[in-house]
């Protein structure tokens, strides 16, 4: 359904990146500012909560008037306003939603409480992202610094766990691994960068889960096995340092195909149809893990799709498109919604339309 001249305005704070976006009715982005909080926690190796909840309050003001501004519209031209309530670190996420909610009350818009796993579930479907619309259902694989499952999207707020991650997530993974090769905070594009020059045959390292009859994922051993295999050797120069990155970022790309290549099996004995495999979270902006999956959907010959890098990791366009799919269904919230800290994809209420 088209609404013209319906904007919505985005707020995402659940993590380390303060955002706002404004977005038109149809799915248009005519404002994405992200600010990355990466130099305040650099020194501490990874987001310190109480760091990040005070720089989103110190910078968000700032934020939603600059994203207002660039879109050229007043509150007052909003049909919505949508904010991640959760799941997330609790400060940031109050910080956003309670903004969010002020501006509601002050001009009279609904609030749409968006939970941040559904934003990155739904980014894959937003109009700047690929030019061909992504119908429900499909297969979802959210890879994140905290998240690691694989989800059967049936509509907005409709899921279906299918597998998901028995320690580790896989960002949690990259970041662990880059923290063992020095290479920095944050780990993901650091070690992707470092993987890139180096070769990934030449550490052997496990490839957890893959066989299994389930589609569940485990990166502890994996991460171990770099340790373990990083501590054996006696000089670990740049050459070596990259070959590690390079054969974990294997290990995980075989994983992702196996447990994958699994789940669109589940998926066609459910819904008697082939999925289209869509991978969204930060890791998705990995372009060696991408193209691992879109050989695996070549190969199973069904429908790939990724966001564009920066829609990928976290931003507030695609907070406001899971606002924009969730008002179209007419599912507002009130304005003593709480936010969450934990807040599971299967939790969500879902629409018969959606
Ligand atoms: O979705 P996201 O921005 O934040 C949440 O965790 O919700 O994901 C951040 C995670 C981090 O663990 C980061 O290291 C990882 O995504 N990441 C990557 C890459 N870029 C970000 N992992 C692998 N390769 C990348 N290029
Ligand atoms: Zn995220």
């Amino acid at each position: 359904m088209k609404l013209p001249m319906t904007y919505i305005l985005g707020i995402e704070t659940s993590c380390d990146e303060t955002a706002a976006a404004v977005l038109d009715g149809d799915g248009h982005i005519l404002s994405n500012v992200v600010l990355s909080q990466l130099d305040d926690h650099r020194p501490y190796g990874g987001v310190v909560p109480e760091i990040a909840a005070r720089s989103h309050l110190d910078h968000l003001d700032r934020l939603i008037g600059q994203a207002m501004t660039e879109a050229g519209l007043q509150f007052s031209d909003l049909a919505a306003i949508a904010a991640t309530t959760g799941p997330g670190l609790i400060g940031g996420v109050m910080v956003g939603a309670v903004s969010a909610k002020t501006i509601a009350l002050c001009h009279q818009l609904p609030f749409v409480a968006v939970n941040h796993l559904e934003g990155h579930a739904l980014s894959p479907r937003l109009a700047a992202v690929d030019g061909e619309a992504l119908p429900f259902p499909y297969l979802l694989l959210l890879v994140s610094g905290g998240h690691c499952q694989i989800l059967a999207v049936e509509g907005v707020g409709r899921y279906r766990l299918y597998g998901r991650t028995i320690d580790d997530a896989v960002g949690e993974a990259f970041d662990k691994t880059a923290a063992i090769l020095g290479l920095g905070y944050p780990g993901g594009p650091a070690v992707e960068k470092a993987a890139s020059e180096g070769d990934g045959a030449r550490f052997g390292f496990p490839r957890p889960m893959v066989g299994r009859d389930n589609c569940d994922f485990s990166f502890a051993g994996l991460k171990t096995a770099v340790r373990y295999g990083v501590e054996k050797l006696d000089d670990l120069d740049r050459k070596t340092v990259c070959d590690v990155a390079a054969s974990f970022q294997e290990a995980v790309a075989e994983v992702l195909q196996d447990r994958c290549r699994r789940a669109i099996g589940k998926f066609r004995q459910d819904f008697d149809t082939d999925p289209a495999l869509v991978v969204a979270g930060g890791v998705a902006a990995n372009q060696r893990l991408r193209r691992a999956l879109s050989d695996l959907t070549e190969s199973e010959g069904i429908r790939f799709s990724a966001p564009p890098q920066h829609l990928c990791t976290d931003n507030a366009a695609m907070i406001a498109w899971a606002g924009l799919e969730r008002f179209r269904l007419g599912l507002t919230d009130p304005l003593d919604i709480k936010a969450r800290p934990r807040w599971p994809l299967v939790e969500l209420k879902g629409h018969a339309n959606g």
